[in-house]
């Protein structure tokens, strides 16, 4: 059998919870980093591996937060170790926009091949979520020349001025932060634990589109800004698998009667990976 990973796959508990090193750790954290900066585990990680993260006092747990859901490529996967470890030890930045270089162009290959669609597409790359989601709003904003940005509820974009607008939980996201960017409407997403049971996602979509046509006006609309599958929201998978089909098809037709005019900007994760549709912003 070939070995498929690097750490033991076990779950190994030491002692104490947290262990000594932990709490040594824990009491530098108070001095220097703000309280306001919780984490889930008091204990602090020195390798990962599988199925499993190893803390600093030897402990082997089941790591079942996997960087919320985002490292699906693996903790500490070889092939990544290794293309990392050549990148830097080569530069570690140019800045692409004064001397470009192949890696941004082979991901932005990678990514062009990977997202949903196909048509001809071109990627951008950006330091974080939040600031690919703000750019790919900035785009359609000055590609259709208007502002209203449809978002649902449930949302969850990012932490920035922008995305905190587009985002729909205040607690913890929003509250005392405002104000928020204008022109960001929400709108109702299939959801189907809590929509009427007799309510599938053709039906889920045309409320949608009903509440886009009626309180903004579609000709005033240059983004929606979706989730295929929302993460923060509360793990919401859309009725009919994946709500992208009849959706769009919604999104077209109303694009015929109303002069709703969209293309797909599809925004994706630092970390994420599209084929999980976590992680996912789509943008029309
Ligand atoms: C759907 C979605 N959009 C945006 C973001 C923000 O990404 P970042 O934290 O990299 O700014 C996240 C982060 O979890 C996300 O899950």
């Amino acid at each position: 059998m070939v070995e498929m990973y690097r750490l033991p796959q076990d779950i190994k508990l030491t002692g104490e919870f947290p262990g000594p090193v932990s709490r040594a750790l824990g009491q530098r954290r108070s001095a220097a980093v703000p309280a306001s900066v919780a984490s889930g585990m008091p204990v602090y990680a020195v390798d990962a591996d599988g199925g499993v993260i190893v803390d600093a006092d030897g402990n082997s747990w089941a790591d079942l937060g996997s960087g919320i859901a985002v490292t699906s490529v693996g903790a500490s996967a070889p092939k990544v170790v290794q293309a990392v470890q050549e990148a830097v030890a080569h530069f570690t930045h140019t800045c692409f926009m004064v001397t470009p270089y192949e890696g941004y162009v082979a991901v932005a290959e990678k990514l062009n091949e990977l997202t949903p669609g196909n048509f001809e597409k071109r990627s951008v790359l950006f330091n974080s979520g939040a600031e690919a989601v703000e750019n790919a709003v900035k785009i359609a904003r000055a590609a259709t020349g208007r502002n209203a940005v449809v978002v649902f509820d449930h949302a969850y974009h990012g932490r920035t001025n922008l995305t905190m607008a587009l985002t729909a939980k205040a607690a913890p996201y929003k509250k005392g932060f405002g104000p928020f960017a204008p022109e960001i409407y929400r709108a109702p997403m299939s959801y189907p634990y809590r929509d009427e049971p007799t309510m599938d996602g053709k039906e889920a979509a045309q409320r949608t589109i009903d509440v886009i046509e009626k309180q903004i006006g579609s000709e005033y609309v240059a983004a929606i800004v979706l989730e295929p599958i929302q993460g923060e929201g509360g793990f919401i998978v859309p009725a009919e698998g994946s709500c992208l089909p009849w959706f769009r098809g919604l999104v077209r037709r109303a694009s015929c009667s109303s002069r709703m005019r969209f293309s797909p900007v599809s925004v994706v994760l630092a970390n994420g990976l599209p084929a999980s549709m976590m992680g996912l912003n789509l943008i029309w």
